[in-house]
């Protein structure tokens, strides 16, 4: 059993990862900023707390004890998505390090995935443009992260897209990055406690996709 804290356990990919932590037996910490609003997640397992990934205070507090620190983190609210990145990737570096804990994995994005000949996946022909500001500005949290000495992180995210609708292979693989690829989050949970039990990938972000073709 491990001890784990989940922060945006209220989101899609934080919740998956909350179930499949439990499915798996571990404890669980699912920081929210607003537990009134995720009742639902407290149970057996599963100690349900308000924090902010932003308040390098609060994370430092909260994730000491900890085996690994999971990150799901988006805030659809902000006008300024680099800001809040850099935020987040300033909090939990500082914040971990002050509670001891080294392992960090970060749910990251898509477009900043290498494709099969080496171009990041943003900047193929014909990826949609509009979102760029967003993906740059999740790049400035893995590159805070990769200038932390003593953190183990590892970013992983789909290899295209979320499947909202399909049904989980049971399993996922690695892959480049493929604007027609894609995994549920069940799946990409299973991908998220993998490198919480038995780290393989340290400082880089990595592609999955389900397991077999949805
Ligand atoms: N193709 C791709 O690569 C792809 C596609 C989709 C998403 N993603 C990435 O995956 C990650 C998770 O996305 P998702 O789909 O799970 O998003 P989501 O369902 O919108 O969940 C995001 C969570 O972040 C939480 N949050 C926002 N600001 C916070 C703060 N200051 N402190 C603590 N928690 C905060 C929100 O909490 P509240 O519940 O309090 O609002 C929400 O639960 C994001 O980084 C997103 O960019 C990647």
């Amino acid at each position: 059993m491990r001890k784990v804290m989940i922060v945006g356990a209220g989101g899609r990919a934080g919740r998956a990862a909350t179930a499949e932590a439990v499915r798996r037996g571990h404890a669980v910490t699912a920081v929210v900023r607003e537990p009134a609003r995720h009742q639902d997640l407290a149970g057996p397992g599963v100690a349900l707390v308000a924090g902010d990934v932003t308040d390098a205070d609060a994370l430092a507090t909260l994730a000491a004890g900890h085996d690994a620190v999971v990150a799901a983190v988006y805030d659809s609210s902000s006008t300024d998505p680099h800001r809040f990145f850099v935020a987040t990737a300033h909090a939990l570096t500082d914040g971990l390090a002050r509670a001891g804990v080294t392992r960090l994995v970060w749910v990251g994005l898509a477009p900043l995935l290498p494709t099969s000949d080496g171009t990041l996946l943003g900047d193929t022909e014909g990826y949609p443009d509009e979102h760029r500001g967003f993906f740059l500005a999740h790049a400035a949290a893995t590159r805070a992260f990769d200038t932390a000495t003593g953190l183990d992180w590892v970013a992983l995210s789909p290899s295209g897209d979320f499947d909202h609708g399909g049904t989980p292979s049971g399993g996922y693989a690695t892959a480049p990055g493929d604007a027609d690829s894609r995994i549920t989050y069940a799946d990409f949970a299973r991908a998220l406690l993998d490198e919480v039990d038995e780290p393989r990938t340290f400082r880089a972000h990595v592609g999955v996709e389900a397991a077999s073709a949805p």
